[in-house]
């Protein structure tokens, strides 16, 4: 059943609608086709997504959502996508830096999954540009997240029943890691924001206050742009740096193998996460991360590529202060001069951007069914 496209014009949702007006109340920003519909939040009530729709296979993308949280997707089963990207805090961890696989621990803060689907670039680095399949890829193989070796994971998925199922009803003759990828690159899609204050109009009048000051004094729209509040763009803000990535041999291992496999020079004395430069190799792109997304920070803290902060006033305030100590900041980052009602009224605008739980059926796999019963004589058993 192919449904019709959303009624929404791109840019429609501008920053300056204050009170944008009521959308048509399903399927916004997501156009499914294929056998059925997936049911839930995501297509059953408002998303907020100005860019053209996604367009989304339904059963592709319930076959994703079982695969997101399945730990055998990771070589020791020790993990699965949810167990970073957690639906009750937006896709994140609320950890500083992300744990990882067995014996490693991670140097980046996990993002938030929210709106994924609508980037140009993925990683605070950029250095995935082409679609949410690669993302895929990356995660589960990268030996320092899942370790994964994808002709197992293959295997892993052909000797379940349920999956056999759920590969054909996705129009796929059997389970295959690329369609695997595909079908949670579908899942990813379906994860759009619902209902923030900012899209209903029921924002506080702090929150109103803040927003004039986000878009004037605060000058943050130079780079926190669109119905995302991002530009995809990677910019150096001056961060301070997370000593716990130095300290912690683990993390520092798994940072090593990232910066020798980029071809980083002298990656083993280096001591800092040089962000984008790791694919541009120009220096003026030293230290700059992509602008994160500034919708459901209630949700997603800590904060920054590095976790370095843990509330939003701690944000407002290091803004506040003309960001951090970087010779290569960006130029459009000075101090504000705000008084201490104004930062408060700012953090209220960052708040009501943060919508609905996912912690909702429409997001999480909740039947516990990963177990199957072994085959008794397999060898004689085709599959
Ligand atoms: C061990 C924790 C962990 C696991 C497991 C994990 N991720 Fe991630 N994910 C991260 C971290 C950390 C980043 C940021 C990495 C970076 O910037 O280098 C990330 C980044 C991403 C991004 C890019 C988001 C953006 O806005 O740039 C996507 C998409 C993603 N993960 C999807 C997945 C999927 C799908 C799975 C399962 C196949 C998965 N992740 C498993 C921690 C994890
Ligand atoms: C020059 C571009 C630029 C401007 C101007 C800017 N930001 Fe940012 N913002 C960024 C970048 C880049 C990051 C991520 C930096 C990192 O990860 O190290 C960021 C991160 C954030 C975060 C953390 C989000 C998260 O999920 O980790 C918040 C909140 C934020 N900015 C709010 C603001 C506010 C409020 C203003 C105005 C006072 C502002 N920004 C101005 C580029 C900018």
């Amino acid at each position: 059943m192919a449904l019709d496209a959303p009624i929404q014009e791109p840019g429609v949702h501008c920053l300056h609608n204050k009170k944008p007006k009521r959308r048509t109340p399903t399927l916004l920003g997501t156009v499914l086709t294929g056998a059925f519909l997936v049911g839930g939040a995501a297509f059953g009530q408002e998303a907020v997504t100005p860019e053209p729709a996604l367009e989304v296979n339904a059963a592709r993308a319930e076959l994703g959502k079982r695969l997101f949280y399945d730990f055998r997707l990771s070589g020791d089963t020790s993990l699965s996508c949810g167990s970073c990207h957690q639906p009750d805090k937006a896709f994140t961890d609320g950890l500083a830096l992300s744990a990882a696989y067995t014996g490693a621990a991670h140097f980046r803060n996990t993002p938030t999954l929210a709106n994924v689907g609508f980037r140009d670039a993925w990683m605070h680095d950029g250095r995935l540009g082409t679609n949410l399949n690669d993302t895929a890829r990356e995660m589960i193989t990268e030996t320092y997240l899942m370790n994964m070796d994808m002709r197992i994971m293959q295997e892993r998925l052909k000797q379940d029943r349920k999956y056999i199922e759920m590969f054909q009803a996705a129009g796929m003759s059997e389970p295959s890691n690329g369609g695997a990828r595909n079908a949670l690159m579908d899942f990813m899609k379906t994860i759009q924001s619902r209902n923030a204050p900012y899209d209903t109009g029921q924002m506080s009048a702090a929150a109103q206050r803040g927003q004039t000051i986000f878009e004037g004094k605060g000058r943050c729209t130079a780079c926190h742009i669109g119905a995302r509040f991002t530009d995809d763009k990677p910019h150096n803000i001056g961060v301070p740096d997370n000593p716990d990535i130095w300290s912690d041999p683990e993390r520092h291992s798994a940072f090593v193998t990232y910066a020798k496999f980029f071809g980083v020079p002298n990656y083993m004395n280096l001591r800092e996460d040089l962000g984008a430069y790791i694919r541009t190799h120009r220096d003026e792109t030293r230290r700059s991360f992509l602008t994160p997304t500034l919708r459901e920070l209630k949700w997603t803290a800590p904060y920054m590529h590095n976790g370095m902060f843990q509330t939003l006033e701690e944000v407002v305030d290091f803004y506040d202060a003309g960001g951090g100590d970087d010779p290569l900041k960006d130029a459009r980052i000075q101090p504000l001069g705000l008084v201490s009602s104004e930062k408060s009224d700012l953090v209220a605008f960052l708040e009501a951007l943060s919508g609905d739980s996912f912690d909702i059926d429409a997001y999480v796999w909740r039947e516990d069914d990963y177990d199957y019963a072994l085959i008794e004589d397999w060898r004689n058993v085709s599959n």
